[in-house]
């Protein structure tokens, strides 16, 4: 049996910074709107999926201790491909020279927990050490002029080097939810930009977050107590906080990066793990909940222990 362990990370955003100050210059919002009903107070924007990407994945493998020679496979969750042909985790792979294969993945918000569970399964089957990365550029499928969709997203990413380990290795438990009969919630066609229906969104985010966290626990063989930080998907603080509440996990072991970045979608777990990694907030053996959800609908947890 070959599990997997996390063994570098890093991240990447842009350096422009916009406020919601900002954006009530050019939009009929405010700074009170945006923060009392998201919790978002700036993001950054400009961003390219592959140049995020690759700045977060050099980070990640100098942190391993590895140089990408010693990568074998590149998975890159996002939902913003630089172009739809070439997929963009070939550009990360001649970047950095990793060895072996790469491909993109798209399951919206929902793509890093995806990522992970599809990159322990190929480990599992024999691959070698694999790059993941969940990096999106939603700035460049938003229309500005929406003020709906505007004020909630941002550019983003963040890697993670999982190696392979003899035995179970640290990820304790995961499951992968989709209903394609919800895609109508949100989308974006091709050349066009974001759409959403923010308020059913909204509603059935809470729901499915709760469910799959909850089984995710329970098939590690866990208690709600045994999780030691909360790593959800970050869209709108008011989810994490309900979702927190109705789990029973405190704030206090959550962590919360969407005042400073937005929704990155699939950047925004790795961007909340590298947050609690830096503020010391992660220790050896300390267990792990990601989870995120997102357009298709889809939506996913895992337990990740937290090994490196
Ligand atoms: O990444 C995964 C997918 N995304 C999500 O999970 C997001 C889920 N949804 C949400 O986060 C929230 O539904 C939103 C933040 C998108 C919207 O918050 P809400 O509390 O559901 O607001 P609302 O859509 O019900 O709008 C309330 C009011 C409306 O005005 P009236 O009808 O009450 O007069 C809107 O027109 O707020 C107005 N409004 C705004 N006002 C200022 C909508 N957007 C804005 C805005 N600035 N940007």
């Amino acid at each position: 049996m070959r599990g997997i362990r996390v063994t570098g990370w890093g991240i990447s955003v842009p350096d422009k910074v916009v406020t919601n100050d900002d954006l009530s210059v050019r939009l009929d919002t405010s700074d009170a709107w945006i923060t009392e009903r998201t919790g978002i107070r700036e993001r950054r924007i400009g961003g390219k999926t592959s140049e995020m990407a690759i700045e977060a994945g050099r980070q990640a493998v100098d942190r391993a201790g590895l140089a990408p020679s010693d990568i074998d496979l590149v998975v890159l969750a996002t939902t913003t491909p630089d172009a739809l042909v070439p997929g963009t985790a070939c550009t990360v792979q001649a970047a950095l020279g990793t060895s072996g294969g790469a491909m993109d993945l798209n399951a919206a918000c929902s793509g890093f927990v995806y990522g992970l569970v599809v990159s322990a399964g190929l480990i599992a089957t024999g691959a070698g050490r694999t790059l993941l990365i969940g990096a999106d550029a939603l700035s460049r499928i938003t229309d500005w002029d929406d003020r709906k969709m505007a004020v909630l997203v941002g550019d983003g990413g963040g890697a993670v080097v999982l190696e392979p380990v003899e035995g179970p290795g640290d990820l304790l438990s995961w499951n992968l939810n989709a209903d394609g009969s919800l895609r109508h919630l949100l989308t974006c066609d091709h050349g066009g930009y974001l759409d959403m229906d923010g308020k059913e969104v909204f509603r059935r985010a809470v729901r499915v977050v709760v469910e799959s966290a909850q089984r995710a626990i329970g098939d590690a063989g866990l208690e709600v107590d045994d999780i030691d930080l909360l790593v959800p998907h970050q869209a709108n603080l008011r989810i994490i906080q309900a979702a927190c509440q109705r789990l029973g996990i405190p704030e206090s072991r959550t962590s919360v990066v969407i005042d400073r970045y937005g929704n990155t979608s699939s950047g925004s777990i790795p961007l909340a793990l590298e947050d609690a990694l830096r503020r010391g907030r992660v220790r050896t053996g300390d267990r792990l909940l990601l989870s995120g959800f997102g357009g298709g609908m889809t939506w996913a947890s895992a337990v990740l222990r937290w090994g490196a």
